[in-house]
């Protein structure tokens, strides 16, 4: 891969009102790269891509996009880069294939129609080019907005949770189309707030946490310098009383986590033998019994627990609840 960095974001902060959403944020995003923004319900993911799209002023810091000044030459910088339209602002009585070639009028380029007819394919929805964008499944629409955010061969494209909302299947399906695009030499930032893509889909990610950058690596690395090799995991059937450090002091254990509920056990583990015998030897002494007892190797989820002190579904919760 090139290490040509394409995007630079330095000290970048924006506040609404009183509130700081980005909070002074470094960023480099190299060319030819599909870079995540990761992370829960508010973290500031859409608002990052905004002001380097150009769309949003930050307040301070400066943002360059292939040498432009996303604040001073935002027009240059729409030019080369292609936005992913939520789905929901597609016209709705347009063909898909209509709608492709308004684009390609819009963005000036020689053969609207040509280009139509190629990116329908690659997005892989030749067979429905005819039909309109409400006789389109959520997945099918979602790769007519990547395809539309391709349109002007774009040196970048953003797209904002490209996948939320869809079932497995298009989810998968929609991780091939980014993969291509790729492929095809175009940069990718994208957001999610779902862990396995951003390990699964993306080369490296930013997991943003309350607006600052909490970590920026691939995913490999992010896990790789966890101090656990592996976590253990357990359910009890009834909620225990056991302390998070009663059971992070555990041999072998470096963390470790109770879920409120006080039944689902999460324990980071430099030696999984040790800390699950000695787990069972305190289930049995307490008379507690434990189901789905597992050992897993450490994912993004333990990257996020290790440096918030949060589980990361239980913060996506508590946002939804307050959101
Ligand atoms: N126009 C606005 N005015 C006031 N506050 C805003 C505005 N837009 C966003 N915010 C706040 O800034 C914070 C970051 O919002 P942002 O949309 O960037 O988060 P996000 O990471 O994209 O979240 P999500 O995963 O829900 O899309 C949130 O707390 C949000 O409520
Ligand atoms: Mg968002």
């Amino acid at each position: 891969m090139s290490t040509t960095s394409i995007i630079q974001l330095a000290n970048v902060t924006k506040r609404y009102g009183d509130f700081i959403a980005v909070n002074g944020i470094d960023l480099e995003v190299q060319e030819g790269e599909i870079f995540g923004i990761l992370g829960p319900n508010g973290a500031g993911k859409t608002t990052t891509l905004e002001m380097i799209e150009g769309l949003r002023a930050p307040d301070s810091g400066t943002i360059t996009v292939a040498g432009f000044d996303a604040v001073n030459q935002a027009d240059e910088v729409r030019k080369i880069i292609g936005v992913q339209l939520q789905s929901t602002s597609l016209f709705p009585y347009l063909s898909a294939s209509e709608i492709m070639e308004l684009f390609g009028h819009f963005y000036g380029i020689s053969d609207p129609k040509r280009r139509a007819v190629e990116l329908l394919a690659n997005v892989d929805l030749s067979s429905k080019a005819g039909n309109r964008v409400d006789q389109m499944s959520g997945g099918q629409q979602q790769r007519l907005s990547i395809a539309l955010a391709l349109v002007n061969s774009p040196v970048v494209s953003f797209l904002d949770e490209p996948t939320t909302g869809l079932d497995p299947h298009a989810r998968r399906s929609l991780w091939q189309t980014v993969l291509d695009v790729r492929a095809s030499g175009t940069t990718v930032v994208l957001t999610t707030h779902y862990m396995d893509e951003a390990e699964s889909l993306c080369d490296r990610i930013a997991i943003m946490d309350g607006g600052r950058i909490i970590a920026c690596d691939t995913p490999d690395a992010l896990i790789r310098a966890l101090p656990q090799d592996a976590v253990v995991r357990a359910s009890t059937q009834v909620p225990v009383n056991w302390s998070q450090a009663e059971l992070a002091s555990l041999p072998g254990a470096t963390n470790a986590v109770i879920d409120a509920a006080g039944t689902s056990l999460n324990i980071a583990s430099a030696d999984v033998q040790a800390t699950i015998i000695a787990l069972l030897n305190l289930a049995e002494r307490d008379d507690i019994r434990l189901v789905d007892l597992a050992s897993t190797s450490a994912t993004l989820e333990d990257v996020f627990l290790a440096l918030t002190g949060r589980s990361y579904g239980e913060s996506e919760e508590a946002e939804e609840v307050t959101a």
